[in-house]
């Protein structure tokens, strides 16, 4: 009887990490299959998304001051509703909502975890049937057990991440994540509905040939990002170029393609928007620790994104991340 198969599941993976630590509870195994649970979730909505009448403005604005999509909500609902379930997280903040919410029951004042998310990152592509994704990030609570979550859980800088991740609902949808140990990334296999083990222990080449960033915006970026970007244009370009440009306006796939092949995606700081678009907690630091741990770097052009102290939830960052040779590329112009 052969019962040897090739393919691991996440619950599998998650499980088996676990069984190396003999004093793991098993509640980080527990949280990551409730985001992957969530996300399978999310999945089948994004899949018809042309189909039912989820598509479009909720007509609300959310706390960025940007339009809402029905997507947008029924994802950040879904991951809150299986965290609030589980047994792992106490307490969540995300981009949908203006404050934190701290679950606050007798099992979520136990729990471990905090977690932040983008629901559904690049959502104005959804009506194009462009990839779009969830990003989240999760930490080790620092208050005491027993009392609820607060503020302080939230805004502990990206280093202390204890895992990050990203799901892309793109040609196929994978869920990708990373612990100190690793970046792993899982294809959802939809014949039995599980995320398989598909890109074990994935590392950011060095160099790559593809950089990513608005180009529309060129005028407004500061001197060395302009001259940086010109220089990717250019045949001698350090890795022979010129560079290819691509820019989907989803940074989960903007990002994986950069994680996977190499390259570097930048959002810098405009004149008119000095500190970018994105949200330092649950768009840069999660890319960031996901970059650093596949041998990869990420900075705010200044400083190293993970070791910013957060001030505010929905703080905005400049943001460069991608292949280590590529980012002392971009220095040397900044
Ligand atoms: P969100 O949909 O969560 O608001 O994020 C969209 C972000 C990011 O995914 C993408 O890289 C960026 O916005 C694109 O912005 P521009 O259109 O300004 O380039
Ligand atoms: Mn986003
Ligand atoms: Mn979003």
């Amino acid at each position: 009887m052969n019962v040897d198969r090739k393919v691991q599941t996440l619950d599998e993976f998650t499980i088996q990490q676990m069984r190396d630590f003999p004093h793991a509870t098993g509640e980080l195994a527990s949280l990551l299959r409730d985001i992957g649970l969530a996300a399978k979730r999310v999945n089948v909505e994004v899949n018809k998304a042309g189909l039912v009448d989820i598509l479009g403005d909720a007509g609300t604005i959310n706390v960025q001051g940007e339009d809402v999509k029905k997507l947008d909500i029924y994802a950040n609902n879904q991951f809150v509703g299986v965290l609030k379930h589980g047994i792992s997280c106490a307490g969540i903040a995300s981009e949908e909502l203006d404050d934190y919410f701290a679950f606050d029951d007798p099992v979520s004042n136990q729990s471990k975890y905090v977690c932040l998310f983008d629901p559904l990152d690049g959502s104005g592509n959804i009506d194009t049937n462009v990839s779009i994704g969830t990003i989240f990030s999760v930490y080790r609570r620092i208050t005491e057990k027993g009392k609820p979550v607060n503020l302080s859980d939230f805004l502990q800088p990206g280093k202390e991440q204890i895992a990050a991740g990203y799901i892309v609902y793109g040609s196929s949808t994978m869920l990708v994540y990373a612990t100190r140990r690793g970046v792993n990334g899982f294809t959802l296999d939809p014949s039995i509905g599980e995320f398989t083990m598909s890109h074990p222990n994935i590392k950011c080449p060095e160099f790559g040939k593809i950089y990513s960033v608005n180009h529309g915006n060129f005028f407004q970026y500061q001197e060395g990002v302009k001259g940086y970007i010109t220089a990717c244009q250019k045949k001698d370009a350090t890795n022979g170029g010129p560079y290819t440009q691509r820019y989907i306006g989803s940074m989960v796939a903007d990002v994986h393609r950069s994680l996977i092949k190499g390259g570097i995606f930048m959002y810098p700081g405009t004149i008119e928007k000095p500190k970018g678009k994105l949200r330092l907690l649950y768009e840069c630091n999660p890319f960031a620790f996901i970059m650093e741990v596949a041998g990869g770097r990420a900075t705010n052009g200044k400083d190293r994104i993970l070791d910013v102290m957060p001030e505010k939830l929905h703080q905005r960052s400049p943001f460069f991340v991608g292949s280590t040779g590529m980012m002392a590329e971009l220095e040397s112009f900044l």
